[in-house]
């Protein structure tokens, strides 16, 4: 008979594994209520036109890596592959963010992108997604980024950077996206298949295109912070100083384009050199024409999603977690102490303590093998004889010492 296996790029979390994602987890709840943001948990999957329309339909998300169905209602929907577009459709929907006041919201939960399975790369991987709506920054800008490099710091990535860039707005960037065409169509010969393709769709993607030849093309591009509005550069120039008195670390990259298109102003990435080529473990920025894009009202926005996959790969090569085991592994050596092992473990665990056991009796020798196994600190031994004597025995696997434990309260 044929065994199953897990979707291609879907992947077990194993328990030996878990401690380290609770850990991310509970950080990133902790610099949340820190920083007054409130989790909100949209669902996994929503109508396609949401993404399609809010991500943008000439970005590779859109165009090859949605896991779209149609369901048996007829409805076309989507699994998530982020959840800004989602948590815009939730804040609408909700009126979180009218009449001026802003919503802190995060969110963590599984996303979904059919892209090619590799290191560090998964078509069903995590985030940490945290957004701001209502407040058009630059000081909220600024504190996002602190968010982000608090939480870094936290879980132990105190030495990565932020790539920092401007992508302008509606005002300054169609006249700076044709500069890039006219530049490109000069050199259209060098560029890749795909860049010759994103020419008239996507021009600012080029900049981003990872192949050689692309890259020593896009070298020499004219540069987005040469070519801001006023308003662009003054937002910029007041986020960095806001950075600096921070004392935030970040670089500045012309060159950061985001790979969804619904950023305006403030984009940003962090990248580390520890992950191959899939290097982002972090990436965001402002939106401010997105609330509107998604049939809202002029709601600016700014979040940032972090890959907790890639976290925790590059959490792994600094220390093994090493789980402690539990306080007591019960040895049950004969059946007839079953009852009185099982009100013990009770009376145990409602003390708060941690208690393995094996519910079939065995011999004293693989139960103390059992317990050494499991990393237990003490074993209580349990059979016949002690019920007899009404004690049982506990031993400390550390220091061997034994104690004798009164059983009178667990017979009856
Ligand atoms: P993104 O850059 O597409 O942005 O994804 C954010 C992070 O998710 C990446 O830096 C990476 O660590 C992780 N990631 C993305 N795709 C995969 C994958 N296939 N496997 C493993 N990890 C992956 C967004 O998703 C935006 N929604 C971020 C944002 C929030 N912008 C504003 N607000």
């Amino acid at each position: 008979m044929t065994t199953f296996t897990a979707i291609k790029g879907f992947k077990d979390i194993m328990p030996d594994e878990s401690p380290g994602w609770h850990r991310l987890e509970t950080v990133a709840r902790e610099v949340a209520r820190r920083y007054d943001f409130k989790e909100l948990r949209p669902p996994l999957a929503e109508k396609t036109e949401i993404f399609a329309r809010g991500l943008g339909p000439a970005t590779d998300v859109v165009e090859k890596e949605m896991y779209t169905l149609v369901d048996k209602g007829g409805e076309k929907i989507t699994l998530r592959p982020e959840a800004t577009a989602g948590l815009v459709r939730a804040v609408l929907e909700h009126h979180l963010a009218d009449g001026g006041q802003a919503a802190r919201l995060f969110c963590l939960g599984p996303m979904f992108r059919y892209e090619r399975p590799q290191k560090g790369r998964l078509r069903q991987f995590h985030q940490l997604d945290v957004e701001v709506f209502g407040d058009p920054g630059p000081g909220v800008d600024a504190e996002l980024l602190a968010w982000l490099t608090t939480f870094l710091a936290e879980i132990g990535l105190s030495e990565l950077t932020i790539h920092l860039n401007s992508l302008g707005c509606p005002e300054c960037r169609p006249a700076f996206r044709e500069l890039l065409v006219n530049f490109f169509t000069e050199r259209r010969e060098a560029l890749c298949p795909d860049c010759r393709r994103r020419l008239n769709i996507n021009p600012l993607r080029i900049i981003d295109c990872k192949i050689d030849s692309c890259r020593q093309v896009a070298a020499g591009a004219p540069k987005i912070l040469d070519h801001l509005c006023g308003e662009c550069a003054d937002h910029f120039k007041a986020l960095k100083s806001l950075l600096d008195a921070l004392e935030l670390r970040y670089e500045i990259n012309p060159n950061l384009v985001r790979g969804l298109d619904y950023y305006t102003r403030t984009a940003f990435e962090v990248v580390s050199g520890d992950l191959g080529a899939q290097s982002a473990v972090a990436g965001g920025g402002r939106y401010d024409g997105l609330c509107r894009e998604l049939g809202g009202p002029d709601i600016p926005g700014i979040g940032f999603a972090a890959g907790l996959e890639r976290l925790i790969m590059l959490l792994k090569d600094k220390a093994p977690s090493d789980q402690p085991g539990p306080d007591y592994y019960l040895a049950l050596l004969h059946e007839a102490a079953l009852p009185a092992s099982f009100r013990l473990a009770a009376e145990l665990r409602g003390q708060g303590l941690r208690v393995a056991a094996d519910w079939r009796p065995g011999s004293l020798k693989s139960r103390l093998k059992r317990a050494d196994k499991v990393a237990a600190a003490k074993v209580i031994m349990l059979g016949e004889d002690e019920l007899k004597q009404g004690q049982a025995i506990v031993r400390d696997l550390a220091t061997h010492q034994q104690m004798p434990l009164d059983l009178t309260p667990f017979l009856k």
